[in-house]
């Protein structure tokens, strides 16, 4: 007999599809074959200069010791200026709580505001993450789904649909998104707006991570949408917009009653996000935005030269990101000519015989599809997307794929 057992609550836990894919990459490369990793959710770019600055800066400042709970006074005001600055909303700082990553933002949110078998709804695909975090939590799942003829965004109709079939706890939103890399227009995010205000008993969670990584520059947010303030929680951080995904620093801003509640939750497991990182965050948030400009742009070039290689595939469809670091292609036409029995099935084979690694559409509770990272430069990407190209036509030529 086992001298321990697995707690019922983390029986249900899955691996992550994502961190799958690139495990299966990563032994590929050490067995010394040559892989492209396209599975990978974060820039490829270091952390800018001023940023690394700061956090050395930090160290011989003395910030060795226990940040407050729920996140340093400069970095709350760096956090509130940005949203005012950027969005002409001034929050206030007991409405902000700064985690270790977005991740643990969400997660504290989940674990605070839901109860054993709160319905939980959110566009499909989804990031992976919020069904398990929302899972855990005790929450139930519902996804809306929105395919790529819809370019990957729910209606207002449809959202009305699932908040009306039963009584609701919560919607996520997250634009741009991972992984369709799509972004709502402001009218759209209105019109959603406008259904969430006939249902005062949702609360909304808007995650806004890739919000700097829009191709048209413009940063759009739920921050504006004041009538919803009294059950809107805004996630971001600074992982993704400043190449800072390994510093884990993210947060919300929510009404104070939530944010009271997420310190104290927070204060049990984390005592709060690294003190270091935290400094460097300032800096990232109110420092010179170059650097993340010519992220942004070097994003934009990736994805013209992916979707220009994308158009010539026959059996492939998807609707063109608009920002984030993904496209997320339909590849059900080509599954339905081939042997595949699922998108999980042909990103395996495609990491087997065309080394490339890719996450299928299972991990965003959409199946038949793949998500493609920008995250190499464009030699490399194209060559692996020349290399899609290829295991289609072998797939549709009737050759043997297995
Ligand atoms: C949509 C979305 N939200 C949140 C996160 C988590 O970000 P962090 O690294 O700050 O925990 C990610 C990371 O992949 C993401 O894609």
């Amino acid at each position: 007999m086992s001298p321990f057992s697995f707690s019922d609550r983390v029986r249900t836990l899955r691996e992550s599809t994502t961190i799958m894919m690139s495990r299966l990459s990563r032994e590929k490369a050490e067995r010394g074959e040559s892989v492209i990793n396209l599975s990978l959710g974060e820039p490829d770019f270091n952390t800018p200069s001023h940023i690394r600055a700061a956090a050395k800066a930090a160290i011989d400042a003395g910030y060795s010791h226990y940040p407050p709970v729920s996140g340093y006074a400069e970095l709350k005001a760096a956090i509130i200026d940005k949203y005012e600055r950027e969005q002409g909303i001034r929050f206030r700082p007991e409405q902000v709580v700064v985690s270790t990553g977005a991740k643990q933002a969400l997660a504290n949110l989940f674990q605070i505001l839901l109860n054993k078998g709160d319905r939980v709804v959110a566009p499909a695909p989804y990031w992976v993450s919020y069904f398990d975090m929302v899972t855990l939590a005790g929450g139930t799942f519902v996804p809306i789904p929105a395919g790529a003829d819809a370019d990957y965004k729910v209606t207002p109709e449809q959202l009305d649909a699932a908040l009306s079939e039963a009584p609701t706890r919560m919607v996520i939103l997250n634009s741009p998104s991972n992984p369709t890399g799509m972004i709502y227009t402001r009218e759209e995010m209105g019109a959603l707006a406008e259904v969430l205000a006939k249902h005062p008993e949702v609360f909304i969670i808007s995650d806004e991570i890739y919000d700097w990584l829009a191709f048209d520059g413009e940063l759009r947010s739920m921050a504006p949408f004041t009538a919803l303030h009294d059950r809107l929680a805004i996630v971001n951080g600074v992982s993704k917009s400043y190449a800072m995904t390994g510093w884990r620093i993210g947060y919300f801003i929510g009404p104070p009653a939530v944010a009271r509640m997420a310190e104290k939750f927070q204060g049990q497991f984390t005592s709060g996000a690294c003190s270091i990182s935290q400094q460097a965050a300032i800096a990232a948030l109110s420092g010179d935005h170059g650097p993340t400009i010519a992220m942004r742009e070097a994003f934009r070039q990736r994805r013209d030269a992916a979707t220009a290689i994308l158009d010539t595939i026959p059996g492939v469809k998807y609707a063109r990101p608009q920002g984030a670091m993904y496209v997320f292609i339909d590849i059900r036409e080509l599954l339905r000519q081939s042997d595949f029995s699922s998108s999980l099935d042909f990103a395996l084979w495609f990491l087997e015989r065309h080394n490339v690694s890719t996450v299928p559409g299972e991990a965003f509770g959409m199946p038949g599809h793949l998500r493609i990272s920008f995250a190499a430069d464009i030699p490399t990407l194209t060559s692996a997307i020349h290399r899609l190209a290829d295991a289609c036509q072998s797939i549709l030529n009737h050759a043997d794929v297995s």
